[in-house]
């Protein structure tokens, strides 16, 4: 059953809607794109087929962190999209250290970590999807899910997951999705006025991974060297011991750490 959310925000309270308990925001964001929808930004409690990257499962379980989607029209080109990967990262990233104080980074492409004891742990993931038809973009779905409650990761993923309840005593769903919003919004704008070169900028200064020990798996090969920055497409710029190699989609493993 969908409710409407209250907020301060008049354009908020247009876009949002709030289910108890969904099978997954990216799917009914697509269901609403395909009825026509532009814009919407989709919440619920708990997803029961909750997803992430690489066709993996994402645990959702009722009241354990915040699963949201936003659906939107870009008018960006196709070859742009992994910037909004990037600028839904960064405002997850920016809302957690300027709300609340944690130290959050990025692991390429667009998992936002954190730093507990020197042993870094993922706190959110991404999953964006696009719609493309030539050179449009027909509709994009960027989905958020942060954990926010360390009792609702399951035990095989603690060690490398973490929620929001062990950095802040009151975890409020909406001051987490009100700060997102603004901040992806706001990053969005720049996008759509052509202003890639800051985004990138802004992902280099965030993102963790470089100049880190990372090892590569792409399916068929493992790879190790150590990053050393990301290209102007988003890939992940690796020396390999025989040159600087590109991936623009792999797993990378920081080295040194649990992830
Ligand atoms: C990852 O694998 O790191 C990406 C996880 C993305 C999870 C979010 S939760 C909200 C949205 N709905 C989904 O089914 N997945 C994304």
């Amino acid at each position: 059953m969908k409710t409407k959310m209250q907020t301060n925000c008049d354009d908020f309270d247009s876009l949002i809607y709030e289910y108890d308990s969904l099978p997954s925001t990216q799917t009914e964001a697509k269901r609403l794109a395909l009825d026509g929808v532009k814009k919407a930004i989709i919440v619920t409690k708990e997803q029961t087929r909750g997803r992430g990257r690489c066709g993996r499962n994402w645990e959702s379980p009722h009241d354990g962190g915040l699963y949201v989607s936003f659906l939107i029209t870009p008018h960006i080109h196709p070859s742009n999209i992994h910037l909004l990967n990037f600028a839904a990262g960064l405002s997850v990233v920016f809302h957690l250290r300027n709300i609340h104080g944690i130290d959050a980074a990025l692991k390429w492409p667009n998992d936002v970590i954190t730093e507990t004891e020197g042993k870094l742990r993922k706190i959110c993931g991404i999953l964006t999807e696009a719609a493309i038809n030539g050179e449009d973009v027909k509709y994009c779905i960027v989905g958020i899910g942060v954990n926010c409650k360390l009792a609702a990761i399951p035990p095989e993923l603690i060690y490398r997951a973490c929620a929001l309840d062990e950095y802040i005593d009151d975890t409020d769903n909406r001051v987490l999705l009100e700060g997102i919003t603004n901040e992806f919004y706001k990053r969005l704008e720049c996008l759509e006025l052509g202003d890639t070169e800051n985004l990138l900028q802004e992902y280099i200064s965030s993102c963790s991974t470089i100049g880190k020990a990372v090892r590569i798996e792409t399916g068929d090969r493992i790879i190790n060297g150590t990053a050393t920055g990301i290209g102007s497409t988003g890939e992940l710029l690796v020396e390999t011991g025989n040159g600087i190699e590109k991936f623009s989609s792999a797993d990378v493993f920081h080295a040194t750490i649990c992830l």
